[in-house]
């Protein structure tokens, strides 16, 4: 059976006291909004929708970017959860299947869960879970297997309040069905909202069956401020490291390590402490990352070794055996198998031939003030410690610079660059300077 995804993302998040729509704050470098799209895909939704409202463009400009194939629909008003599920209709006309109601804020429900929920028979289905403090969420009335309805703990009896089994929000079930009984839906309850819970009941005094799936409560942890948002930060956290180690990945002080949603790291890959992983980074097996590196959008190959301090950035492609030390930036740039940039450099825009070796200091001039330049290196080159190499520019292969040269020109395969000026020596002179210098310092303090 196909199933269609609604995931809501109107609310206003007003606790989290930002410009920012609640949903568009990240756990681990991805929207909220994006973490509830992922769980949801694992579905393979045959159509997903996502209703907006506060911040819409916004949202929807995030949603375009993550799922051009989604649709986002606007509820201009948020007139309760029934209500903005109501807004999807049109965009699920002629759908037939089950759809699955997600929240936006809510970014950890797993696809094992939603593979459980949409595996029920019943007509109804609905994610519940058990806590110890219930406070503020609709209660799940059951009786034996049987899911009754929904009452909200505004609405709730003093009895009801006692339940601990509550309703994690999600839900599901077969969208002429779920349509047909949200036409019911009024709003005549303790917050005058349509109900979106509501439904439950109308299904079961319709005949129709109603089932609970259950889930940790960690899962239906929901984002209402920023303290919720660092404490979802840092249960994504905690899980990523887990499933790092569990794949084989030696963290050697897992807390300090950061993950972004979607690190793939290969096992035998070594993580020293203070290590960031931005998006998009790719390491693979027997690499070895020093302590306090920052990586995003890159990829580290096989036994490279990166850092202690290195920062790689955006485009940074680095090939097997390739060696990055301490200060050392690399930008849009491949480091091709068994090449070297050890100390105090910039490459960016450039590409390191085979085992090459780039000494201390080195910089590509990349940017002159309005473009971009590229820099090639040629394999086996030796490039001397404070070199400038002010692209666009190309050493050939085995070639060569001194120390201090500005390269401006092509070097050919072979040849080497010098370009500075010659040293002098002039006997005697450094000593014949530091008197006169301390003779100044002693009429100065005296
Ligand atoms: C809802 C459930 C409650 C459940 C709880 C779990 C209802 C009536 N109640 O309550 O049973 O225990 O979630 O967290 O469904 N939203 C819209 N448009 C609206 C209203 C809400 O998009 O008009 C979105 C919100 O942005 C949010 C989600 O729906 O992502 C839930 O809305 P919220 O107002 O937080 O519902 P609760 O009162 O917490
Ligand atoms: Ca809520």
């Amino acid at each position: 059976m196909q199933t269609a995804l609604v995931i809501l993302a109107a609310g206003m998040g007003s606790r989290m006291k930002s410009s920012k729509p609640k949903v568009l704050h990240e756990v681990a470098g991805l929207p909220l909004v994006g973490h509830a799209m992922r769980s949801g895909a694992a579905l393979s939704p045959a159509r997903t929708v996502v209703v907006t409202g506060h911040g819409a463009e916004a949202v929807e400009a995030v949603v375009a970017g993550l799922d051009p194939s989604a649709v986002c629909v606007r509820q201009t008003e948020q007139l309760g959860t029934g209500h903005a599920v109501d807004q999807a209709r049109d965009a699920l006309d002629g759908f037939e299947g089950q759809v699955i109601v997600l929240y936006g804020d809510t970014p950890f429900i797993s696809p094992e869960t939603l593979a459980r929920m949409s595996d029920s028979d019943a007509d109804v289905t609905v994610l519940g879970f058990e806590t110890a403090d219930p406070e503020k969420y609709g209660r799940l009335v059951v009786e034996g297997d049987a899911l009754m309805r929904i009452v909200e703990a505004k609405d709730a009896s003093p009895d009801e309040l006692e339940i601990r089994l509550c309703n994690s929000g999600v839900i599901s079930a077969d969208c002429a069905t779920l349509f047909n009984l949200l036409s019911n839906v009024g709003n005549d309850n303790a917050s005058g909202e349509y109900y979106l819970t509501d439904v439950v009941g109308l299904a079961t005094s319709k005949g129709m069956s109603a089932k609970v799936v259950t889930c940790l409560e960690e899962e239906t942890m929901g984002i209402n401020s920023r303290v919720q948002l660092a404490e979802a930060e840092a249960v994504f956290q905690r899980n990523a490291r887990v499933t790092a180690m569990t794949n084989g990945v030696t963290l050697a002080e897992p807390a300090s390590v950061y993950f972004s949603h979607d690190t793939a790291i290969a096992a035998d890959a070594w993580v020293g402490p203070n290590v960031v992983f931005g998006p998009g980074v790719t390491v693979d097996a027997g690499a070895e990352i020093r302590a306090f590196c920052h990586l995003e959008g890159c990829h580290v190959g096989p036994d490279a070794q990166i850092g202690p301090f290195a920062r790689l950035r955006p485009g940074a492609d680095l090939a097997a055996k390739a060696r990055i030390g301490n200060f050392v930036e690399i930008k849009n740039a491949t480091i091709a198998e068994g090449a070297k940039v050890n100390h105090l450099s910039y490459v960016g825009d450039a590409s390191v031939g085979e085992a090459a070796n780039i000494g201390a200091g080195t910089i590509t001039c990349n940017y002159d003030g309005v473009m971009k330049h590229r820099t090639e290196i040629g394999a086996r080159s030796f490039v001397g410690s404070n070199t400038l190499l002010v692209a666009p520019v190309k050493m050939g292969d085995e070639s060569m610079t001194a120390s201090g040269t500005v390269v401006t020109k092509d070097v050919p395969d072979g040849a080497l660059a010098i370009g500075r000026v010659e040293a002098q020596n002039k006997p005697g002179f450094a000593r014949k300077l530091m008197q006169i210098l301390r003779a100044k310092k002693m009429k100065r303090d005296s």
